[in-house]
């Protein structure tokens, strides 16, 4: 038996790990074994490996750098943690995966898709998501709710235009991949979000049964 893999993706403050809370509780309901983690990070050599990269810093971080950081706390989360908790049947719900890197490292970054390809070939062991939803808000929104949030990041304090790539690059992606990624208009009230987000795992539930 194998469990169902969901990523959580959108831009800062979307409200991707505010949703954490409500897909929990679903998922609870249905009596769904599973995890939640998050990247980058997601064991203790990935989390430590978050900090290197979200820090911010004074000396400018190389984009193939910033690259090779993530995908090697991706590494280490899907050995450690995503395959093993897939394998026992659980379902793995990620705050981020590796559309992120297609966006933030790809498009932010002007890396080329195909590096990303290669190491998502080569390293990856085939752990791809079954379903993403894509929370999706205007930049100025987001960026409202990360300063209420209090804390910023290296990647939170990037210009506006570089998370406005980020918003199109996101929606541009969930085009391409239609079948995989649901975009949820995250720009509603907590209730309205929570509610449109349970409609999408009850569809992906019916479609994880029919499809073991
Ligand atoms: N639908 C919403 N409406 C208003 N505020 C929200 C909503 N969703 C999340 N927030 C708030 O916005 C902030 C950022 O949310 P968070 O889940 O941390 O975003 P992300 O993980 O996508 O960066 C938090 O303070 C959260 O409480
Ligand atoms: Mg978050």
């Amino acid at each position: 038996m194998s469990g169902y893999f969901i990523s959580i993706e959108g831009g800062e403050g979307a409200g991707k790990s505010t949703a954490l809370g409500c897909i929990k509780t679903w998922l609870t309901d249905q009596g769904i074994e599973f995890i939640v983690t998050r990247e980058p990070g997601g064991t203790p050599l990935a989390e430590e490996i978050r900090n290197l990269v979200l820090a911010p810093r004074d000396e400018p971080v190389d984009v193939y750098a910033e690259l090779l950081l993530v995908f090697a706390a991706r590494v280490q989360h899907v050995k450690q943690t995503i395959l093993p908790a897939l394998k026992a049947g659980k379902w793995v719900i990620s705050d981020r995966f590796v559309d992120s890197s297609y966006i933030y490292q790809g498009i932010g970054r002007n890396i080329d898709a195909k590096v990303i390809d290669d190491l998502v070939d080569r390293f990856l062991q085939g752990a791809l998501p079954d379903a993403t939803l894509l929370l999706d808000v205007p930049v100025s929104i987001g960026l409202q709710r990360v300063a209420s949030r209090g804390e910023m990041n290296r990647l939170d304090g990037e210009s506006i235009a570089f998370h406005e790539k980020v918003r199109s690059g996101f929606l541009a992606l969930a085009a391409k991949h239609s079948q995989r990624i649901h975009v949820i208009d995250a720009n509603q009230s907590l209730e309205s979000v929570e509610a449109d987000i349970c409609n999408v795992l009850s569809d992906l539930n019916t479609s994880a049964v029919g499809n073991p």
